[in-house]
């Protein structure tokens, strides 16, 4: 059996930046709380009421396919992990696949929150493990600005819109996805959700009045919550591989709350610089948080570099997974200068 490797990450960013000190026009709060509690700066917004979810991972998977230099025709499956798609139905990975042209391509779409493109990486890891598949496109896409409720201080300040894609591929040698740890528990589905939308509660005058539609959350109940499980995530993972800090190259956690990220951290004794953090510039954008901080950290990265991946969201599900990047990042890097030279 070969391993699932990625070999390609692409991206999308909204050019819109929302500051904290724009949301202080917006609500009451300030820059130094929204600091101080998460560790936001800024985030991203796609204000273009015709566009969302699969126009952003339509761009990430884009980016990736122009800096992979592959034949859309060649992926064979697309997984869309998210929790804001265009609409229940057509599925986004639908959406994606046409705007790509990835003719021979299915795929669907998986709601896990914020651990959603774990649970996306672990599936997609499995279709290429099992050799039906050679590539597979995963990808993390949120537009968090179509159920945020800019009217609610506590949420208001926490969320970003983006998306990022990956490919997998069978790698020749030991790289890749080596193992995951994966949960879900739905006794505190209700500490964060959105309630209103589904076939429970379907759109009426009055869920739209109620708000019903924006997400809600128990901030402090859920951090408690997150800050354990991402942890115990982490130490499983480590146990099961016998890692210790020094084998570990970088710790990849989902973008929530810096003080989260700190916390994982530190009950895993892994200093800061150990650490992918981005969510200063982007907030929490859900499902795109981890691939994101591939896209930004990319071209440090080298082959057999190992990572450990951590994840806790809404329903909760949580996880993580121990994967050996496959590719030295500085080849994406000289492969884009040489894209940026030809198109001179
Ligand atoms: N600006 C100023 N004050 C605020 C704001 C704000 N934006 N939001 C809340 N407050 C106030 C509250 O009203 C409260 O005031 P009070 O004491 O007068 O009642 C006070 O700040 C403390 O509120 P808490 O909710 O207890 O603040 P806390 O320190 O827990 O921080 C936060 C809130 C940042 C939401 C934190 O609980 C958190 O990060 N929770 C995790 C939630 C999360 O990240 N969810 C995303 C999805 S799940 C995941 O990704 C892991």
């Amino acid at each position: 059996m070969s391993y699932a490797a990625i070999t390609a990450v692409g991206h999308f960013l909204p050019e819109e930046r929302l500051t904290n000190a724009d949301l202080e026009r917006l609500v009451d709060t300030d820059d130094e709380w929204i600091r101080t509690r998460t560790g936001i700066r800024e985030r991203r917004i796609l204000r273009d009421p015709d566009k969302a979810t699969a126009y952003m991972a339509s761009n990430a998977a884009q980016d990736l396919i122009e800096k992979r230099g592959l034949d859309p025709e060649e992926i064979d499956a697309i997984i869309v992990a998210t929790i804001t798609p265009d609409m229940f139905f057509p599925a986004t990975a639908c959406l994606v696949q046409h705007e790509i042209g990835a003719s021979k391509a299915w795929g669907f779409d998986l709601s896990a929150a914020c651990s959603g493109f774990l649970f996306a990486l672990s599936t997609g890891a499995q279709m290429i493990e099992s050799g039906r598949h050679e590539k597979v496109l995963v990808i993390g896409a949120d537009k968090m600005s179509g159920i945020t409720n800019f009217e609610d201080r506590s949420t208001c300040v926490l969320f970003g819109d983006a998306a990022a894609a990956v490919l997998l591929e069978p790698d020749p040698g030991d790289c890749g996805v080596i193992d995951f740890y994966q949960r879900v528990d739905g006794k505190h589905a209700g500490l964060l959700s959105m309630p209103g939308g589904g076939s429970l509660r379907p759109p009426t005058y009055e869920t739209v009045a109620k708000g019903m539609h924006f997400l809600q959350q128990q901030g402090r109940a859920v951090f408690k919550y997150a800050v354990d499980g991402m942890a115990r995530a982490a130490e499983e993972i480590m146990d099961r591989h016998q890692l210790g800090i020094d084998d570990i190259r970088y710790l990849v956690p989902h973008q929530a709350n810096q003080r989260i990220i700190d916390t994982t951290a530190r009950k895993m004794g892994l200093d800061s610089d150990k650490v992918m953090v981005n969510i200063d510039r982007y907030g929490n954008t859900t499902a795109a948080t981890i691939p994101l901080c591939f896209a930004d950290r990319e071209e440090e990265l080298r082959r057999g570099d190992a990572l450990v991946l951590v994840a806790f969201g809404g329903g909760f599900t949580w996880g993580s997974c121990y994967l050996r990047w496959a590719y030295d990042g500085s080849k994406a890097a000289r492969a884009r200068e040489s894209y940026a030279t030809a198109a001179l």
